[in-house]
């Protein structure tokens, strides 16, 4: 199976390298890697964030594991040429609509999340995010009124397709896990809320052992923080989603730890860390390679059906975590090889 390999700039291909020692461990030589320069290391080879090659490799493979882009030296060139375009442009080429994002604290790290140790340890969720559609992509403009005066203007707007599609992954991940769904919008003051809940009723009547629930998004900010334990599984539309994702990360812990999947209808996702590509500490050795090497574990479960595979890593990840293994941001000493080392140890 053809995976995609795009490591990227700054720390990316440092934690890039710790997951494929990680995955040559547990599923051997069953993936075939094909890698590709994508952002300010692509533009600064053949002066394209994502070059034709890059897209055509994504193309082909099964799936794409993902580093980060981003990289100071670009910061001056004008956006579409800007490493972070790389992305998005992988996101639309493949159609990749939604999003998902874990947040699991680890319980030997309770004292890195941003809540009090009880209420976070009882956090163990995904956010399913709507990716390509709502008000980041609608008709949106500058303007002057009448009476001349500025006015900046944003579409929001979704079709029953698009969140009919966006329902069916909340779904199926709510059935992989505890089996309750919460549709987050904003019902009582949007009419795109209103279809969205709409949609998740219709919808729901696939899914008769699924237990659905509603929360308008200022409420579900709340609770977040309140008790986070009561959500399985959130899904979201792109703005509410983009919000709530980076809260959720925040109670769950450190930046380096969490994992993300973006995928289209057919299995095939883009799996990268959440986090960037960390320039201020690039080349040093102390990039935390997990949340990574967590990312390849959704790859096997979500794109590749290797779910037992995935387990074991996830475990491996528990497990060196219980023996000690640290990195910088987790108060620890250990080097980006030093942890994979621990998780190859105990897997
Ligand atoms: P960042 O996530 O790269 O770094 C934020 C802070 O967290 C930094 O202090 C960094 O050292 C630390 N950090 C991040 N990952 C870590 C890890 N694995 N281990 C230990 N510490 C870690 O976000 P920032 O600084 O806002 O952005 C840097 C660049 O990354 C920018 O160019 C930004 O556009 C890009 N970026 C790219 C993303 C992507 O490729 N999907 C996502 C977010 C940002
Ligand atoms: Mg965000």
């Amino acid at each position: 199976m053809l995976i995609a390999l795009l490591p990227g700039d700054g720390i990316g291909p440092e934690v890039i390298a710790e997951a494929v020692r990680v995955l040559g461990k547990v599923v051997g030589d069953k993936l075939n890697y094909e890698t590709a320069a994508v952002g300010g290391a692509a533009y600064k080879s053949v002066g394209h964030p994502l070059p034709p090659e890059t897209l055509d490799i994504a193309k082909r493979s099964k799936a794409i594991l993902f580093g980060a882009v981003g990289d100071p030296d670009c910061d001056r060139l004008e956006r579409h040429l800007r490493p972070e375009q790389a992305i998005l442009g992988l996101r639309k080429a493949l159609n990749l609509f939604a999003n998902l994002r874990p947040a699991t604290l680890f319980k030997e790290l309770a004292d890195a999340s941003a809540l009090r140790p009880e209420v976070a340890q009882a956090i163990d969720m995904v956010i399913v995010r709507e990716l390509n559609g709502d008000v980041y992509f609608g008709e949106k403009g500058m303007r002057k009124t009448a009476s001349g005066r500025r006015e900046g203007y944003d579409i929001m707007s979704y079709d029953e397709d698009e969140v009919a599609r966006i329902a069916r992954i909340g779904f199926e991940t709510a059935r992989a896990r505890r089996g309750k769904l919460c549709s987050v919008d904003k019902a009582n003051v949007l009419e795109t809320s209103q279809l969205w809940r709409d949609v998740m009723i219709e919808i729901s009547t696939e899914f008769t052992d699924i237990e659905l629930s509603h929360m308008y998004v200022d409420n579900a900010a709340m609770q977040l923080v309140r008790n986070p334990g009561q959500f399985d599984v959130i899904v979201t539309g792109n703005l509410f989603g983009d919000i709530l994702s980076d809260q959720a990360s925040m109670c769950a812990g450190s930046i380096g730890m969490l994992p993300s999947a973006s995928l289209d209808s057919n299995q095939k996702g883009l799996y990268e860390p959440i986090h960037g590509s960390a320039p201020d500490i690039a080349g040093q050795g102390k990039a935390n390679p997990l949340a990574t090497i967590l990312s390849a574990a959704m790859m096997l479960r979500y794109s590749l059906g290797m779910g037992a595979e995935a387990d074991r890593i996830e475990a491996a990840v528990a497990k060196a975590l219980e023996s000690g293994a640290r990195t910088s941001d987790l108060g620890g000493k250990l080097t980006t090889a030093q942890m994979g080392d621990a998780v190859l140890a105990a897997i």
